[in-house]
């Protein structure tokens, strides 16, 4: 049983605590994952308590309803190594398996964090030499979703590779699928994010190596300007995202401050095209009604998530005037008219321009009204940074 287990995850597929007759078959990650980080509002300050409040709060705020579902405790629990080889939390955690438990308890998951070095960025210990091990105790924990973050092994690349770019390469994919097998070993489905920065080209191979997510670039931060960088950075890359497998520009920093309401709308609309995991990184116990209308959004998250799993892409662009594309379930389909001009400026969506054949019902999803319907060009005011998006379905004959 546990061999078919292991051959049926490897395809990328689980088994949910089904018989090995069972003819129910789930993938692990079918839509992109959904869920909070502790890492962009909190960074390393973070302990059992903080994590606990968070989980209350994304059940109480409705997040979690909205889909909001993994916790993942990021970089700074990681305490010391044992002679053993027994990776224990810093005393902020006492006791990971109950947290574990009580995240359950909420109808959540469970994330961590560690990578392939002997040492995280932080300077905290990794995995590097106890793979296995670390994998199985993370498994006993009741972890649900991993971030590996390449971090020091890449040390190690540049001293094995003796700086021949293929091998270094080869040494950072190894060193992925390594963690993944063991993964799979433990038996538990557990969702594999891969944190490299978008090196090496991952779209091409992260899916081969067993990732369900991988990051296209380095870290967001809280600015139009860096989640802009980030965002459009993935046009062309929607041919390798589906599925099972994301394209992931990083975790999200609506309701952290440092961007406008415009900005945070373009953020979460160009995240919900990019077919991008929506990983919230703010202080859920105390969000604004701003901020609660814009990551529960259904509408958009509904693009987010669309089952068909497609990625959008650029359709086309007048310089900063760009259009957006993705195809969705039921031949229809979300476009976003982004301004990433500073002033307001007319937008023209051409329905040929997208793809779209013949006439179109068109619903706004950031003011939830219907449209009308469209045939041909539709011309609109976009505010300075921000964005209009449309769900755009058939008429009814
Ligand atoms: C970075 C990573 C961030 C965060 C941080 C924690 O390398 O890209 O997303 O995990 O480490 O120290």
């Amino acid at each position: 049983m546990k061999t078919l287990w292991i051959a049926v995850a490897m395809a990328g597929l689980l088994v949910p605590g089904g018989s090995a007759g069972s003819a129910q078959t789930e993938m692990l990650a079918a839509t992109p994952p959904m869920g909070w980080s502790t890492w962009n509002h909190f960074h390393h300050d973070i302990s059992d308590a903080l994590v606990r409040a968070q989980a209350d709060a994304l059940v109480s705020s409705g997040m979690r309803d909205a889909g909001y579902v993994y916790v993942n405790i990021d970089g700074g629990w990681e305490g010391s190594r044992d002679a053993a080889g027994v990776l224990h939390p810093t005393s902020n955690f006492p006791d990971m398996k109950a947290l574990g438990d009580y995240i359950h308890s909420k109808g959540l998951k469970f994330g961590l964090y560690t990578g392939p070095g002997p040492k995280t960025c932080a300077g905290a210990m990794a995995s590097y030499g106890f793979e296995a091990q670390d994998a199985r105790m993370f498994a006993s924990w009741g972890v649900d979703f991993l971030k590996y973050d390449l971090c020091s092994f890449s040390n190690i690349m540049k001293r094995e590779s003796g700086g021949d770019q293929e091998k270094s390469d080869a040494l950072m994919k190894a060193a992925y699928e390594k963690m993944h097998k063991n993964l799979l070993l433990t038996g538990r489905p557990i969702v594999f994010s891969m944190c490299q920065y978008g090196w090496g080209e991952v779209w091409e191979w992260g899916a081969q190596t067993g990732g369900n997510l991988w990051r296209t670039s380095g870290d967001i931060s809280d600015s139009y300007d860096r989640m802009t960088s980030i965002g459009f950075r993935e046009a062309g890359l929607s041919a390798y995202a589906g599925p099972g497998h994301w394209n992931d520009p990083d975790i999200l920093e609506v309701g952290n401050g440092g961007m406008n309401a415009e900005e945070q709308r373009t953020h979460f609309s160009l995240w919900a095209m990019l077919a991008a995991p929506l990983i919230a990184g703010n202080d859920v116990s105390a969000m604004t009604e701003q901020t609660k209308s814009i990551l529960m959004n259904r509408e958009v998250i509904a693009v987010d998530q669309d089952p068909l799993g497609k990625e959008g892409d650029r359709a086309y662009a007048t310089g900063p005037l760009e259009v957006w594309a993705k195809p969705l379930e039921g031949n229809t389909m979300a476009v976003a008219l982004f301004n990433r001009l500073s002033g307001a400026t007319r937008m023209t969506l051409r329905l040929k321009d997208v793809g779209w054949q013949g006439r179109a019902a068109a619903r706004n999803l950031w003011t939830h009204e219907d449209v009308g319907v469209l045939s041909g060009d539709y011309t609109v005011t976009v505010p300075g940074h921000g964005v209009a998006m449309l769900h755009l379905s058939h008429l009814e004959r």
